[in-house]
């Protein structure tokens, strides 16, 4: 076993697809995670690659009129080169022709067949060429294929099958007994519900006469291996199975497989078989992600070839010229909720960067450093325990240090990131209370230098906890603060201690902004729609986060009258509210304690999601969520336009 060493890997690509933004999502999202382990001080392994056998690739070299290897090897460059733009950090590339890959699987072959677990058999199906897998008619759907549904084939002929049913008993047994191996909990339904049918066994050959550019069965040169069992072989064949026995000791079982959730039963139902057939150690994880859509549609090659020039998603590479590798990262990384669909959209984009990355964190950096640039020559003031104006700044960073670690760890690393940012908004808002341009009129010279010096610990922090998100912008936001070239590279464990930086650093000069905004016609567009202050029609809604009205109905939204509050002991930005919804009253904690007092509450007709599970708050019970509007600094509670009774629905 391994358990301190994270060993993940991507899907390997179809080599002649155009690498867009969908493999670039997954590739990143395993970089993240890699380098985040590697912060950890765990051993990492990250694997990606191309898979390069099949009939497309047969097909589409035939067109240029070259050889398939002469057609991969000009094709793969352009996911390596993305890669490379991409600073993706894996330790290897495995190709899916090269010579020891290939050996592997051929091994593997003859194991399976002396073992009797491959026999030959006359098959009679219908085939999809584009997926190049079989299905049953039943699987049909309209007669087509179920998953691509695209025209299929009917074709009868021998072919060589895996005794895959034979292990179905023993992975549902499995997947039962080992809860987080299908992640998250609802692709792991999934499968269970695929497998209640029987499974079949799995055709695992091709005629040379119908497919040339594959694996040769190790027992009939008239015949190869291709695709899945070609392909699913990477994981263990780049960790030196049958070729290096250490190696692959010190990394298998591997802890994530990431997979989009087009490939899961090939993930989760073929390649465990697989691996229970030759007796190894199944993978701790696989966790299968959601898609990309653009105006509702999975991105891919085929969907993008069909889409009008206006819903192509921006190809990955322009993004990076246009905007810097570092902000495609944090916004492929940030806007997906891991797990769900996820909508994709340049202007999406640019609003999410403009708002926690120019606006929120770079904004808070060039305040801090302008002002100690100015008043302090540059230099670090010393530090000071924090005290009571501090407390929230301090609990803030603290909780993103949990949670980027949490997220990291188990697969929430888009909740990290927010909390990261809600920490950065923090400071930002610390920046205001304390008002150190006060402080400087006054010549409160020691508590100046007490409020930027807090703010470049959160500074430190936050660079450092999204350093395997923005490596590149980290590393100059970590120089700016005065961190010692050698140090650029954050350690995890200091992360969550205040005053780390040392006093007296000298600081980089902030040349440009971190993050300039972004300024678009339609970011322009909406400035001067302010300046005039005049109603005009607005621009159209970007929807970052599409949900479904199945998902929207399952948030109930109640209108419900405040009939007191008060204060919590303790906690300065809480209230305790009693709220009535009809005939029915609950108690509600909320954090608006800045933004309102007690007494002006009660009589107030709010909105409330009514069937929130209760939470406790400093051991009290909060029963439902209120609903206010938020930015940095202002906060106010949604509340109705006209009179209406408590309990009334909201949607
Ligand atoms: O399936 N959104 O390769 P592939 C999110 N060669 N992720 C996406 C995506 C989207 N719209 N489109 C693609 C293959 N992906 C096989 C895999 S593995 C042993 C063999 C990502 O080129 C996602 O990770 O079709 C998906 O699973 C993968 O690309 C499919 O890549
Ligand atoms: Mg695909």
């Amino acid at each position: 076993m391994n358990n301190n060493h994270f060993y993940v890997t991507t899907p390997i690509y179809y080599v002649n697809d155009k690498p867009h933004i969908g493999h670039s999502y997954t590739t990143i999202l395993a970089d993240v995670l890699a380098r985040g382990h590697r912060l950890l001080d765990e051993p990492t392994y990250f694997l990606t690659g191309t898979d390069e056998h099949g009939l497309k690739v047969q097909q589409a070299a035939q067109k240029n009129n070259t050889t398939p290897l002469e057609h991969c090897n000009r094709t793969v460059i352009r996911f390596q080169e993305l890669w490379q733009k991409l600073e993706i950090t894996n330790d290897y590339f495995i190709r899916t022709t090269e010579e020891r890959h290939e050996r592997v699987v051929q091994e593997i072959l003859t194991d399976l067949y002396n073992k009797d677990l491959i026999y030959s058999a006359d098959y009679e199906g219908w085939y999809c060429i584009p997926c190049e897998r079989f299905f049953t008619e039943k699987d049909l759907q309209d007669g087509c294929c179920p998953d691509c549904h695209r025209k299929v084939e009917s074709l009868i002929e021998k072919n060589y099958f895996f005794k895959m049913s034979q292990f179905q008993k023993p992975l549902i047994d499995y997947i039962e007994s080992h809860p987080n191996f299908i992640q998250p909990a609802h692709r792991r339904q999934e499968t269970l519900g695929f497998l209640q049918k029987p499974l079949s066994d799995l055709c695992i050959s091709r005629p040379k006469s119908r497919l040339s550019w594959g694996i040769d069965l190790p027992f009939d040169d008239q015949y190869v291996t291709y695709v899945w069992f070609d392909a699913l072989v990477n994981y263990i064949s780049a960790v030196g199975y049958k070729t290096d026995e250490e190696q692959f000791r010190r990394w298998w079982p591997a802890s994530y497989h990431l997979i989009g959730k087009d490939i899961l039963t090939t993930h989760t139902v073929y390649w465990p078989t697989m691996l229970m057939a030759l007796g190894l150690e199944l993978p701790k994880a696989i966790f299968a992600h959601g898609w990309w859509l653009s105006q509702g549609s999975k991105v891919s090659k085929t969907a993008m070839a069909e889409m009008t020039a206006a819903a192509k998603p921006a190809n990955p590479m322009d993004m990076v010229d246009r905007y810097g590798v570092d902000a495609l990262r944090y916004y492929l990384m940030a806007a997906m909720s891991l797990g769900q669909d996820t909508e994709f959209s340049e202007d999406a984009f640019i609003l999410k960067f403009n708002s926690d990355l120019a606006n929120d964190l770079g904004n808070l950096t060039s305040r801090a450093v302008k002002m100690l640039e100015k008043n302090f020559a540059g230099k670090l003031p010393p530090a000071s325990e924090p005290g009571d104006e501090e407390t929230a700044l301090v609990a803030a960073c603290q909780n993103a240090v949990k949670a980027m670690q949490n997220g990291i760890e188990n697969m929430q690393l888009d909740r990290g990131i927010a909390d990261v940012i809600a920490a950065v908004r923090e400071g930002n808002r610390y920046f205001d209370l304390q008002k150190p341009w006060t402080l400087v009129k006054e010549g409160n010279i020691e508590k100046l230098g007490r409020v930027l010096r807090n703010t470049a610990e959160c500074l430190r922090i936050v660079s450092g906890l999204l350093y395997p998100v923005m490596p590149g912008k980290m590393s100059e936001l970590r120089r700016i603060l005065g961190i010692r070239q050698d140090q650029l590279v954050p350690v995890m464990k200091n992360l969550g201690k205040w005053n780390i930086l040392p006093d007296g650093a000298e600081l980089h000069p902030l040349e440009a902004p971190l993050f300039p905004r972004i300024e678009t016609a339609k970011a322009k567009f909406d400035e001067s729609v302010k300046a005039a202050a005049k109603p005009v029609p607005a621009p159209a809604p970007v929807l970052p986060n599409v949900i479904g009205i199945e998902d929207f109905a399952k948030v109930s939204l109640k209108t419900a009258e405040i009939i007191s509050a008060e204060k919590v002991e303790g906690a300065d930005k809480l209230l305790k509210l009693q709220v009535r919804t009809g005939s029915e009253e609950r108690q509600i904690v909320a954090g608006i304690a800045k933004y309102y007092a007690p007494e002006d509450l009660p009589g107030k007709t709010i909105v409330i999601v009514a069937n929130l599970k209760p939470r406790e708050l400093r051991g009290l019970t909060s029963h439902g969520m209120l609903l206010a509007a938020k930015t940095a600094d202002q906060l106010t509670l949604i509340t109705t336009d006209k009179p209406i009774p408590s309990g009334a629905s909201v949607g």
